[in-house]
């Protein structure tokens, strides 16, 4: 069919028409019609090579002016990479040097949108590109990111729905702090105060009385007005919650999930973590179980490198980093002080100073990405442990009642989308597995 033909039918009828870049090997020595950016583009007096991209993939399309005749071959330019959008049929043909060996050889081109010169050029600083996210976000880094992205949360409830859990909502308008006082959005709701939520898991905590898997992927907001590599002020975290699991069963999902995603990852994503400069293969050797490394042997370990570090004190990614440091694997760090962790996660009842939490922390300096712990689920320890903290439990009316009708004993964890990400795809920051990152100078576009 004539490209003017085509142009002249509805969308609708149009998609059947065109072919999706990355279906075109499939294609060889045939006609096809194709659409998309003009991603890049360089010409001479006869010959013009458009790289175009449709979001599927990018593709060299050859124009001879000879072919094409005068009058399309001044329809050329000006031609802006990014802005001015094309529509061409040709023939596929395979070509050693063309990117992705194949190339288009062009019968007509026809330009649908012009444009004006793309204000983002090469080596811009990052705040220009933070300036310029809305048109950033369809770089071919930050495009390939967020279907990366994408994948990873599919894996994930693959693996959480073959487990038997189901995805539930909790408000993100809440009247309490889950994760800590100082962290939380306060917003003003009518004649009151909200907070922005930090966490779904006290609501799932309710939830699973009902439904005793469940998760949550959803935004959290913490007012953290640190700039670092890893925090966000609004991110996406992944929450199971479940009745009947103690500690051990909450780690072991972990690692089982951790494993379930790499493995899909390197299999359905491979050429993006290429582009990345991630192999696959890397990804394919994540393998539970993780070690499990007690907060006591972590102290021990640092003193023994020289960290100024004594029994009670946090650790920081610095920290994270030394006992990460050998490791390829992701390993848990467990049971510490419960002075420096959430009311909500129970004492451990072998080492009472400690609790039954584990962070997850990742190899190559990435730290912390998830964060869990079996739940306390007993009223009266959990009074004590609001009380330790200086909590009110006034505040905590609906999440104590929980203890009181029907409590069962349970466990969950929360997983950071954006860290995971960095790990995987070795992003310099958390803010490029986002599509518009927010921290305390960004609130815009
Ligand atoms: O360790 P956190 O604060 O744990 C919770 O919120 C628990 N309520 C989770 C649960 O048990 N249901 O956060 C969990 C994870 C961290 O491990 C990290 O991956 C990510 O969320 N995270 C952040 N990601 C980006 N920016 C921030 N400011 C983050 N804070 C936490
Ligand atoms: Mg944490």
């Amino acid at each position: 069919m004539k490209l003017n033909e085509i142009l002249d039918k509805t969308l609708s009828e149009q998609s059947a028409l065109f072919t999706n870049v990355k279906d075109l090997p499939s294609h060889e020595n045939k006609q096809v019609a194709i659409r998309g950016w003009v991603y890049r583009s360089r010409g001479s007096n006869n010959l013009y090579f458009v790289v175009v991209k449709d979001g599927t993939g990018v593709i060299q399309c050859t124009l001879d002016k000879e072919q094409l005749g005068d009058a399309t071959w001044k329809e050329i330019e000006p031609i802006y990479p990014e802005s001015s959008v094309v529509a061409l049929t040709g023939t596929v043909k395979k070509d050693e040097r063309a990117p992705g060996g194949f190339e288009v050889k062009v019968n007509e081109f026809k330009m649908l949108f012009r444009g004006e010169p793309f204000p983002i050029g090469k080596d811009q600083s990052i705040e220009f590109l933070l300036d310029q996210r809305h048109l950033w976000v369809r770089s071919q880094r930050i495009a390939d990111a967020l279907k990366f992205k994408n994948s990873l949360m599919k894996a994930c409830r693959e693996f959480l729905d073959s487990k038997g859990f189901i995805e539930i909502q909790p408000p993100l308008f809440t009247n309490s702090a889950c994760e800590g006082g100082s962290e939380v959005f306060e917003v003003k709701y009518f004649d009151t105060k909200a907070y922005l939520s930090q966490s779904g898991q006290l609501y799932s905590e309710a939830v699973i009385a009902g439904n005793p898997r469940v998760y949550v992927f959803a935004p959290s907001f913490r007012a953290d007005p640190s700039r670092t590599p890893r925090h966000l002020t609004e991110f996406w975290q992944l929450e199971p919650e479940m009745a009947w699991f103690d500690f051990d069963m909450n780690l072991e999902l972990q690692e089982q999930m951790v494993e379930y995603f790499c493995h899909y990852l390197a299999k359905h994503e491979a050429d993006i973590l290429k582009r990345f400069g991630r192999d696959p293969k890397e990804l394919l050797a994540i393998k539970a179980p993780f070690k499990r490394m007690t907060y006591n042997e972590a102290v021990e370990i640092l003193q023994k490198k020289g960290v100024k570090i004594k029994w009670g004190d946090g650790i920081g990614l610095d920290e994270e980093k030394i006992l990460v440091a050998e490791n390829k694997q992701p390993v848990f760090l467990i049971n510490l002080p419960k002075e420096i962790r959430a009311f909500y996660m129970k004492i451990n009842p072998k080492d009472p100073k400690t609790v039954l939490d584990g962070d997850l922390l990742a190899p190559e300096g990435i730290g912390e990405i998830i964060g869990g712990s079996e739940r306390v689920a007993d009223y009266d320890e959990l009074i004590r442990r609001l009380k330790e903290q200086n909590l009110d439990p006034k505040d905590y009316t609906w999440f104590l009642e929980l203890r009181k009708y029907g409590s069962v004993p349970h466990a969950g964890f929360g997983m950071g989308a954006e860290r995971v990400c960095r790990w995987l795809l070795k992003l310099d920051s958390v803010r490029d597995a986002i599509p518009f990152p927010r921290n305390i100078n960004r609130l815009a576009p």
